[in-house]
């Protein structure tokens, strides 16, 4: 199966994809890294694994209509299978978004339907709350609505800051992105009716 990642930044979970097809542990292969920004780190990592890399700038478009239009036919170029959101920071079109549906995966940093949007780890500690995690969900619509896959909670500690947070979060998302991803390579999880299902049953 087929792969296309889109990055907006580091790509630490683009890295993880990586290894985890490197290892041997997901039958997949990246046919692309697409970015909407030329200075993301993650295209570095893309071209060290000799995955082709394309940059998308959205400055370059007149609306989020165009943007997402000239970012879709540039996917489809590639043919994927999976469409995979690893920290694009982007708010897509319900006609990007229907496009892809039931082959697009997000994560989100957050236990979802908790703290959808950004900021997450800065509001987590500012409630004061005592847990947080990561959710990968399917993309629908409704930003960061879509219906969860898989969660990872982390405590909260008394120290923490939004860098000690995201840090012990972004070691959970480099587990469960790539379990999940493997999960649909394998053809073992659906979406259907706005409910996700893996082996048959809903999630
Ligand atoms: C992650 O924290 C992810 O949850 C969020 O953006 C971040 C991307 O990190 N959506 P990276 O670019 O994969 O390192």
């Amino acid at each position: 199966p087929n792969l296309v990642v889109l990055i907006s930044g580091s790509g630490s979970n683009l890295q993880a994809l990586i290894k985890a097809i490197h290892t041997g542990r997901l039958a997949a292969r990246i046919t692309a890294v697409i970015s909407n920004r030329a200075d993301a780190y993650g295209l570095q990592r893309a071209a060290e694994a000799d995955i082709p890399t394309a940059v998308l700038s959205h400055q370059d478009f007149a609306s989020r209509e165009a943007f997402d239009q000239a970012l879709q036919q540039r996917i489809d170029t590639y043919q994927p299978d999976l469409v995979v959101l690893a920290g694009f920071m982007r708010i897509l079109t319900p006609d990007f978004v229907r496009h892809y549906e039931g082959r697009m995966l997000n994560i989100h940093p957050s236990l979802l339907p908790l703290y959808k949007g950004i900021h997450t780890h800065r509001r987590v500690l500012e409630d004061g709350g005592h847990e947080h995690g990561v959710s990968v969900h399917f993309v629908t619509p409704e930003l960061d609505g879509g219906p969860v896959i898989m969660q990872a909670k982390v405590p909260v500690l008394p120290s923490d800051t939004e860098t000690s947070l995201a840090q012990r979060i972004q070691t959970q998302e480099h587990v469960i992105y790539p379990q999940v991803v493997k999960w649909f390579v394998e053809g073992r999880l659906k979406l259907a009716n706005n409910q996700a299902t893996l082996d048959g049953n809903a999630l």
